[in-house]
Formats: C-alpha cells, structure tokens, sequence
C-alpha cells in the first residue's frame, strides 16, 4: 500500500512553525525499506527482463543501495557485486557493511572515485574470476539512480497526490529530500509535475560527487520523461533545468558520509519528538537543513527515506 503521511505536529510546536508534514517510506518493502525499494522494484524486473543472472553496481561503504540491491536481487536468484567506496567507517557504516557481507553479495572496496572505476571495470570484464558466469552483468548506477530508477518516484507522485485528494494531508508547498545520487528527487520533479502538484522539490546535498546537483536532477527528470514517451506513455516532451528545483548545498553538508553538529542534533530531536531515527548520512541532513531554513514555503512535506524495518544480525 502507500507509504504513511503523517503530521510532525510536536516538531511543529517545538519550531513554533505550523504546516510540517512527513511521508515516511521507511516501511516500504518486505525486509528493508527505505527509497531504493521504489526503485528497485522496476530495475530488478528490468534485470529479469533481459535474462541476466548477475548484477553489478557501486556506492559508498555504508551504501543502502548495495544492501537493498543484495537483498531483493538475492529473492530472485541474481547474484550481486559491490564496489565500495571509502566513507568515515560510523557504526552506521559497520551495519551496513556488516549486514551486505551476510546477504553473500561480492564485495570489493576502493578508496577513491577513479579506482572504483577500474575496479568496476575489471569486474565487468572478468566476471568469471569471481565466479560469476561468462554473461555481462547487468550494470547498476550507483543510488539506482537511472532514468528506470527514478520513475519509482513518479509512482510515489502520483501516490501523494492521491493521499492529497483523499484528505490525509493538505497540497505541500514544498517536498523536501536528501540528495544523494539524483534520483530520487529527479523522480519527485518529474511526477510532481506529471500528477499536477504545484508542490516544488527542495534537495539537500549530502554528495560532492560531480554528476550530483540540481544540473544532473534536471537532466535525469528529462531523461525519465523521455523514456515513458518512448515505452507510450501520454507524458508531454517535458524538459527541466536546475531552474525547476532548490538544491540546498553547502560544502560541510555535501561531504558524503561526514556527520555535521547540525545534523546530530536534528537527529537527537526527531528521535524524541516524533519517534523517526534519522540517520547521519543522508535523513538527519535533511533535516536539518529543514530547521535551518525558516524560509522554505508551507505546507512543507519531509519525505522519509531510510529503512525502518528492525534489522537483524545478519540476513
Ligand atoms: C536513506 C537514503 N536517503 C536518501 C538517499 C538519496 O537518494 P538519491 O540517491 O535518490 O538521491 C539515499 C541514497 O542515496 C539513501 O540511502
């Protein structure tokens, strides 16, 4: 079913700032929530579609995206391997590691963006060295975030509007979330639009990589568009420009995987108030950016993205 909205009214007491709501997508899945399930459940099919056995795909150390990808690839017999780049080692972080290492996906580590490259090039190339059949794996943007990817979140547009018409919560203003590889809020941008919210994407960097940016979630949104033209969609030639959205960027927040002050606090005060655990990485950012900018027009809606299933020790 959809995602709960909910309003955050103690935080909205605590704020002295009416007009706070949340969609929490924590809960979303069978055994781990979160965004990437939204997207996952096209690429995977996608995956099945073209026959491949194997998946191939990078993120950070603490990368929700391998983890989700591990899990829901390894329920339909796809095996899995990961490309790791280096992020401050949290407890968070050692969770994640420690849980995807259990799933039995491959895990291979780098320390920077051009040796990831190498490395996943190498894998892509000599998958029989890891065990892999002789096939191409089927390669996986890091995030999911590809123009499939990202119409996961022009479902949830249209699931939020419904919410909308059916009275759960009013028309937001604005829709706030983390950004971290582009398509969620490239998802956001484009289904917003297509489901008739006037509602206007708010993206907090929490990544410095190149392609992320209000550039590279125009470009993905048009991208999104274009392909549900070319599979029939009645969708318009839409075209966006960073003009179209906020992206809240500075340069502490943007340095992926480095906790901020801010952020921890935020955290501290969801947790308390609200009952949502945010995380350092991306949600507590978010967040926090929220609390900072008094400014940001309301209805504002705080779209939830982490997992919130228990985890277990091991899967
Ligand atoms: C919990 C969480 N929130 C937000 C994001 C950012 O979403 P996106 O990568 O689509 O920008 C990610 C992944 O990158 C994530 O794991």
């Amino acid at each position: 079913g959809p995602s709960p909205v909910r309003r955050l009214s103690a935080l909205e007491e605590h704020l002295d700032r009416p007009g706070l709501w949340v969609k929490n997508d924590g809960l979303l899945g069978t055994v781990y929530g979160g965004n990437k399930v939204r997207k996952l459940e096209l690429i995977l099919a996608d995956v099945l579609g073209r026959d491949a056995s194997t998946v191939l795909t990078f993120g950070g150390s603490g990368s929700h995206h391998c983890l989700a990808t591990a899990l829901y690839a390894r329920e339909l017999g796809i095996r899995v391997a990961t490309v790791l780049l280096e992020q401050p080692e949290t407890q968070e972080v050692r969770t994640i590691l420690r849980l995807l290492e259990s799933t039995g996906a491959r895990m291979v580590r780098a320390g920077s963006l051009p040796s990831a490259v190498a490395r996943l090039v190498w894998l892509a190339t000599r998958c029989t060295e890891i065990g892999f059949p002789p096939r191409p794996p089927y390669m996986l943007w890091s995030g999911a975030s590809t123009p499939l990817g990202c119409l996961g979140y022009v479902n949830a547009a249209f699931e939020l509007a419904e919410q909308v018409q059916e009275g759960l919560l009013p028309a937001p203003k604005t829709v706030l979330v983390p950004l971290g590889s582009n398509g969620t809020a490239a998802g956001l941008l484009l289904g917003l639009r297509l489901a008739g919210l006037a509602a206007s994407v708010t993206a907090v960097q929490v990544s410095d990589y190149p392609t992320v940016g209000a550039r590279g979630v125009a470009r993905l949104a048009t991208r999104g568009a274009r392909l549900l033209r070319r599979r029939g969609a009645p969708v318009p030639p839409l075209v966006f420009g960073p003009q179209n959205l906020k992206v809240i960027s500075d340069t502490r927040t943007r340095r992926y995987g480095h906790p901020t002050p801010e952020a921890e606090k935020a955290k501290e005060l969801l947790q308390r108030l609200e009952d949502l655990t945010l995380d350092s990485t991306y949600t507590a950012k978010a967040v926090a950016a929220l609390i900072a900018q008094r400014d940001l027009p309301r209805p504002l809606l705080y779209w939830h993205t982490l997992n919130a299933h228990p985890l277990p020790d091991s899967f």
